[in-house]
């Protein structure tokens, strides 16, 4: 499917902590985005799993088979989540696996990066994207059951190689930095065009007034109107913080 005709698309989040995505969905370019202004088209709706547990406890986890530290998730809550809070109220019906992406943020994933995030933007929105309304499963505790990941995952993310305490943050971060890509949220501005990562390198260093701040001045060529030569300027500086923060970069341009 290509989403050309295809205008909404839904983000559903299911997690223990709804709460987390409180001021991330009210403030900012990201909440006013969001919440379908500036014609981003999105919307996102958060799924309470709690409510889907099968026992009067309420209890999500249970122990590892085979021992171990911590509580896994269990398949069974995680399955009636997707199935009863996202599959049922989006009304996405007997085909839905056509119409969903499910994405598990964990360590165990691809690792984001400014490349992935855009073809995962592009996948998600763009127009010969997949154009599947995306659901993301927030991990919690030691993980979740294999099994639903067999089943039911498509696609796992890992913010880097550390140990987040839940998935919460990181599906922030991933809806975070692929909206920018999404036309319509940033509006005209081309500002991820020049940003860091475009082009393999980092961003070259910006100034704003004053002119003249505890002892350090703006350079000179910046203040010139010379396109030409701030352009050569910014290019070179790029280069520059690129080399000294991230030569990892130049390695792979
Ligand atoms: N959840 C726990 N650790 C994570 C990581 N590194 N990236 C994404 N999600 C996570």
């Amino acid at each position: 499917m290509t989403n050309g005709e295809k205008k909404d698309h839904k983000i559903w989040i299911i997690s223990l902590f709804p709460d987390f995505f409180k001021a991330f969905l009210e403030t900012g370019l990201s909440g006013r985005a969001l919440k379908g202004e500036r014609e981003s088209g999105l919307s996102v709706h958060l799924v309470q799993l709690r409510d889907y547990s099968s026992n009067s406890y309420k209890g999500v986890d249970d122990a590892p088979y085979g021992g171990g530290p911590g509580m896994v998730m269990r398949p069974d809550t995680l399955q009636a989540a997707l199935i009863n809070g996202v599959v049922g109220p989006g009304g996405y019906g007997p085909d839905w696996k056509e119409k969903l992406h499910v994405v598990f943020p964990g360590p165990r994933g691809r690792v984001w990066n400014q490349k992935n995030c855009q073809e995962f933007s592009q996948s998600a929105w763009g127009k010969n994207g997949h154009g599947k309304d995306l659901v993301f499963i927030c991990g919690r505790y030691e993980g979740i059951d294999e099994r639903f990941i067999q089943k039911y995952v498509d696609e796992q993310l890992s913010l880097g190689d550390y140990v987040l305490t839940g998935g919460e943050l990181a599906v922030m971060a991933i809806i975070d930095s692929a909206i920018r890509f999404k036309p319509g949220v940033l509006g005209n501005r081309e500002s991820f065009q020049k940003e860091s990562f475009q082009g393999g390198l980092l961003e070259h260093p910006q100034y704003t007034r004053p002119r003249l701040f505890e002892g350090l001045e703006v350079p000179e060529v910046l203040l010139s109107g010379n396109h030409k030569k701030i352009e050569e300027f910014e290019r070179f500086e790029s280069i520059r913080v690129t080399q000294a923060e991230r030569p990892d970069l130049l390695e792979d341009l």
